[in-house]
């Protein structure tokens, strides 16, 4: 039998779902009877805190342990359940051209005998996945992403969870808000993207929703919500995506240092808009800021679920398969799925789906 190394990590922004898509691969790899199916045996390594650990676990060095994790059925076994990820996560990037450590990573993946890389992230960890496949690293990607801006995918792991978050806090705002007759400005993450906006706000009947697909007018809210108050609304919610800007002006921007893959900390739309729309209403308004709420906290029945798709390796024939497709669309900067290679194979013709979301910005009183 064949024998086969292979490290998994999850890197960027943590969300629910990680986990169960680790557990899926280490149960779906070290499965006896789909170990003889393939003839190969693996051996799954987690890596600790993304592609930082993949940087720091040089075998040389005696510290290289302490930034990998054996995995296997028990150690996994509760792990669908749990939020975050139980390997650690950064901000890394290898590639960075202040500090490009890429020889030092592509050292360490042979040093270590790896295989193959499973790696769990969104566009910046899977940007990184693409060079690596590019070098000559075999690479699976699985995506994740509350933002759901992930180029070739249209569910990324993380996503529904939030959703969920969003739709309980601004039903508890609901109550208070109704008390009050005040208006709500909830601020939501998302980036340069409205997805998590645009569905959390439906999801939750918000009066208005703001993307940064497109811009909006003060003005206009405020009518609207003028509008509502004489036809009897006793309050409102708005919901705003951090990335969302008023036609003519800019994003607004809470952290102006960035990461190592050039991100700028977006926020404070929020409070901007409860302060013009108490100005021009005379309403009482608040803002609330939603912000890692939104990531935290156990993964919903979908997420889990997604996990265990997304982590699945029973209904690809071989890790080579996946690799080989990977590296061929690497260039093109897809990410790559299991899930999607094995079950939309026909879609493709199709992609990549329009990433815009074509909602609107204001809905019907609440
Ligand atoms: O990309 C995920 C995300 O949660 C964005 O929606 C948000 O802008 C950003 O990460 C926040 O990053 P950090 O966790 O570094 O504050």
């Amino acid at each position: 039998m064949r024998k086969s190394r292979i490290g998994i990590l999850t890197g960027g922004g943590d969300c629910a779902g990680l986990n169960s898509a680790i557990k899926w691969v280490v149960k779906t790899s070290l499965d006896d009877r789909l170990q003889r199916e393939r003839d190969t045996s693996y051996e799954i390594i987690g890596i600790r805190d993304g592609w930082k650990g993949l940087v720091a676990a040089d075998p040389s060095r005696g510290d290289a342990q302490e930034w990998l994790m054996p995995l296997d059925q028990n150690v996994v076994r509760t792990w669908d359940r749990l939020g975050g990820t139980m390997l650690g996560t950064s901000r890394t990037n290898p590639y960075s051209p202040k500090n490009d450590q890429s020889r030092k990573v592509l050292g360490n993946i042979q040093g270590l005998g790896l295989d193959a890389i499973v790696a769990i992230g969104g566009e910046d960890t899977l940007g990184v996945a693409s060079k690596l496949s590019q070098e000559g690293v075999s690479v699976v990607a699985i995506p994740k992403t509350i933002d759901k801006d992930l180029w070739g995918t249209d569910y990324a792991l993380g996503f529904e969870t939030a959703l969920n978050v969003i739709t309980e806090e601004i039903d508890r705002l609901r109550t208070t808000a109704g008390s009050h007759k005040r208006i709500f400005v909830v601020e939501t993450m998302g980036r340069t993207a409205g997805w998590l906006a645009l569905e959390g706000g439906e999801s939750a009947g918000a009066f208005i929703i703001l993307i940064p697909e497109y811009d909006f007018s003060v003005q206009k809210i405020n009518d609207l919500v003028l509008e509502g108050r004489r036809q009897g609304a006793r309050y409102e919610i708005i919901v705003v995506a951090e990335g969302a800007k008023p036609s003519g002006g800019g994003e607004f921007i809470r952290d102006q240092g960035e990461d190592s893959f050039g991100h700028k900390i977006l926020g404070g739309i929020g409070d901007y808009l409860a302060t013009e729309i108490s100005g021009a209403t005379k309403l009482e308004t608040r803002s609330l800021v939603l912000s890692h709420l939104q990531r935290g906290g156990a993964p919903c029945a979908y997420d889990r679920r997604m996990g265990r798709y997304f982590g699945s390796l029973r209904s690809i024939s071989s890790w080579p398969v996946i690799s080989a497709r990977w590296s061929a669309t690497a260039t093109a900067g897809l990410a790559l799925s299991p899930l999607r290679i094995s079950w939309a194979g026909s879609a493709w013709s199709t992609w990549p789906p329009s990433m815009i979301p074509s909602a609107t910005t204001a809905a019907a009183p609440s």
